[in-house]
């Protein structure tokens, strides 16, 4: 663990649905608390299902995200601990949605979870802010907030498509609202090494984008699909699995990029 916390914040976009932005979220902040860092997720997504797949059920928080990036609440009203030590999570429901609609009118609409999130940034190694599959104001929002960003691409035929569409959006975030942002990589998830078309997606995009996607692949792993349904990450439901141990080998990835960095 770092000695004088300064986190490092990280979102995990795709607008495209269903690419793995929640399973990667979910299991790479268990991965790395399982490395002694401590990690905040934040569900920025009204289907909140890193809040469900954590076990977190609404009878156990009072406050959520909504009420953080509206300003209405502070981190210590709406961060909860989880099951997993090190890991605490500002849990979602559907009334985020909400916030979109009532940030739409607001001055510098853009900064409201950059301003919410100071005060954890002391506090936290890594903050993993879990986006919808949207590029609205909530995704904005955590760009705005973020110093990297973490793209989940799902090995399959459109994926491409919307990561130029995708890259195209952080360069425009970059010029006007967040200078500093940086793509920290682009990891590969359900891949499935019998399909042609994995391997097809693999090699294009390595070639296109080179370093920036991570050696490590996420594969296509049944009991990687069935750990939310029991509230837990994968990492915790079958440590053994190939979908943990990859994601392991992803968070290692994570952290020695921050000590070459250094
Ligand atoms: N490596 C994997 N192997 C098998 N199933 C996976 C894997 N990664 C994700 N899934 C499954 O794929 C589905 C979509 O994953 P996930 O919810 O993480 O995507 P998402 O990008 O967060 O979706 P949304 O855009 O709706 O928020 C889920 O049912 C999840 O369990
Ligand atoms: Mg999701």
């Amino acid at each position: 663990m770092k000695g004088q916390k300064d986190s490092k914040i990280i979102s995990i976009v795709n607008q495209k649905g269903g690419v793995g932005k929640t399973t990667t979220t979910m299991n790479l902040a268990t991965a790395l608390c399982a490395m002694k860092r401590k990690v905040l997720v934040v569900d920025l997504d009204p289907q909140s299902n890193s809040t469900s797949g954590l076990g977190i059920y609404n009878d156990s928080f009072k406050a959520t995200s909504y009420n953080f990036i509206l300003g209405q609440e502070p981190l210590d009203k709406v961060a909860i601990s989880t099951p997993i030590p090190n890991l605490s999570i500002i849990p979602a429901t559907m009334d985020l949605s909400g916030a979109e609609v009532e940030l739409a009118s607001i001055e510098k609409k853009e900064f409201y979870l950059k301003n919410a999130l100071q005060e954890a940034t002391q506090k936290f190694d890594y903050i993993l802010i879990d986006c919808p599959p949207s590029l609205g104001l909530l995704t904005v929002n955590a760009l705005a907030a973020s110093h990297e960003v973490l793209i989940p691409l799902q090995c399959e035929y459109f994926a491409l498509e919307g990561l130029s569409h995708l890259i195209k959006t952080i360069e425009t975030i970059n010029v006007s609202i967040n200078t500093g942002l940086k793509i920290r990589g682009i990891v590969l998830t359900m891949y499935d090494s019998r399909n042609n078309l994995s391997k097809m997606i693999n090699d294009d995009v390595r070639k296109y984008y080179g370093k920036l996607v991570y050696n490590t692949v996420i594969p296509r792993n049944v009991r990687v699909s069935e750990a939310p349904s029991h509230g837990y990450p994968v990492l915790v439901y079958d440590p053994n699995c190939v979908g943990s141990k990859a994601y392991i080998d992803l968070a290692s990835e994570v952290i020695l990029q921050e000590r070459q960095k250094v």
